[in-house]
């Protein structure tokens, strides 16, 4: 019998998987429901969909067979104008997942630490192993604040080298205070503030403007949310300029695809129409939030985000996201500490968040 070879690093052996969520046509197939029926509110994403704009553009490119540009100026020029900066300061990434892992890639060597603070995007605590790293995770505050005196001392006693806060923070939709960012970002350490979803927040919350004052602060945003761009996979990052050469080196060179390139760019130039949606989908947020208060089994949290965090009271939380899913509404459960008796609910459309607010109003009875 020949033995068995084991060409695999033991620390991606050990490595929990990350739980990514299901393409729609196979969950769609396990339910047996059709897949145009399924009423998505699970991955945060936006049920507008594109701006038609981009479907336009798509169909008329006829350099599909050419490699994207290497630097993807379009886009960095108009974002380098949209944000005032130079645009020396932006690289984009294949949705802000590709930049999580590339800043790591350049920055930590093995054992380094990083500081995490759960609940949150799970990709900084597996990105983090991935790159060898150790995870100092400093959980939140049961009301998902961030535990600042816990926080100040670990980068005391770890001297870790990177910090990644989402901003609005995911799953709950609450925001780092003024005086919690000051704090942090005056420590010794690379700052990185996850803007995912900020444009679904209250106006002002940016920390990009601060670009400019730390020189250990990097921003991330993403085409995914807001624009509807989450299947083509852009991103970007603002970062102190003399970082930027260091990764586009270190990036794969075309990591940006024509397509993406094309549909964020034409998503720029169509702006004021892209935050026409982002501004239903916080009105429908808003409105989502009344209705949830009428299910006396769920409690809410203030959400600046695309989402709306539900604490399950007397029911198990699994078992709502299954009995939900049974009727073709689909919601995020999260199996980890702190979240296990919660659900995420992404904001859909008018008509998804009513149906989804009559499927639970038919598990009252239950
Ligand atoms: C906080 C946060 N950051 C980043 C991402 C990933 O963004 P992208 O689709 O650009 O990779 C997500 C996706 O859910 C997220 O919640």
């Amino acid at each position: 019998m020949t033995k068995k070879l084991n060409f695999i690093r033991q620390h991606i052996l050990d490595l929990p998987a990350y739980q990514p969520i299901f393409p729609l046509d196979v969950l769609a197939e396990e339910l047996g429901i059709d897949k145009n029926q399924l009423n998505k509110l699970d991955a945060n994403e936006n049920p507008f969909g594109p701006l038609p704009e981009v479907k336009e553009v798509l169909s008329e490119i006829d350099s599909y067979h050419i490699y994207p540009d290497p630097e993807s100026r379009q886009i960095r020029n108009l974002l380098a104008e949209h944000h005032n900066l130079p645009q020396e300061c932006i690289v984009i990434g294949a949705g802000a997942d590709e930049l999580i892992d590339l800043i790591m890639r350049i920055v930590l060597d093995p054992g380094d630490k990083i500081v995490n603070c759960p609940p949150t995007f799970g990709m900084y605590a597996f990105d983090g192993l991935l790159n060898r790293a150790e995870v100092i995770s400093i959980p939140r505050n049961p009301d998902f604040s961030l535990n600042l005196p816990a926080l100040i001392s670990a980068v005391e006693i770890y001297q870790p080298k990177l910090m990644f806060l989402a901003n609005p923070n995911n799953p709950d939709g609450s925001t780092i205070s003024e005086d919690d960012f000051v704090q942090l970002v005056n420590l010794p350490i690379l700052l990185v503030i996850d803007e995912a979803y900020i444009q679904f927040s209250d106006p002002g919350q940016t920390l990009i403007p601060q670009i400019s004052d730390y020189p250990n602060l990097i921003v991330l945003r993403t085409f995914s949310k807001w624009a509807g761009l989450a299947g083509l996979r852009i991103g970007y990052g603002v970062f102190p300029a003399e970082m930027t050469p260091v990764l586009m080196k270190a990036k794969q060179p075309y990591n940006v695809s024509v397509a993406a390139e094309a549909a964020a760019v034409i998503t720029m130039k169509h702006l004021s129409k892209a935050e026409e949606r982002v501004a239903k989908i916080i009105e429908q947020r808003n409105q989502l939030l009344v209705g949830l208060a009428q299910i006396p089994w769920l409690s809410t949290y203030p959400s600046q985000a695309n989402f709306i965090l539900c604490k399950v009271m007397h029911r198990s939380a699994r078992e709502v996201r299954d009995g939900l899913r049974n009727q073709g509404v689909l919601v995020r459960y999260f199996d980890k500490p702190g979240l296990s008796d919660h659900i995420r609910i992404s904001i859909g459309t008018e008509e998804q968040n009513q149906q989804l607010l009559c499927a639970l109003k038919g598990m009252s009875k239950l």
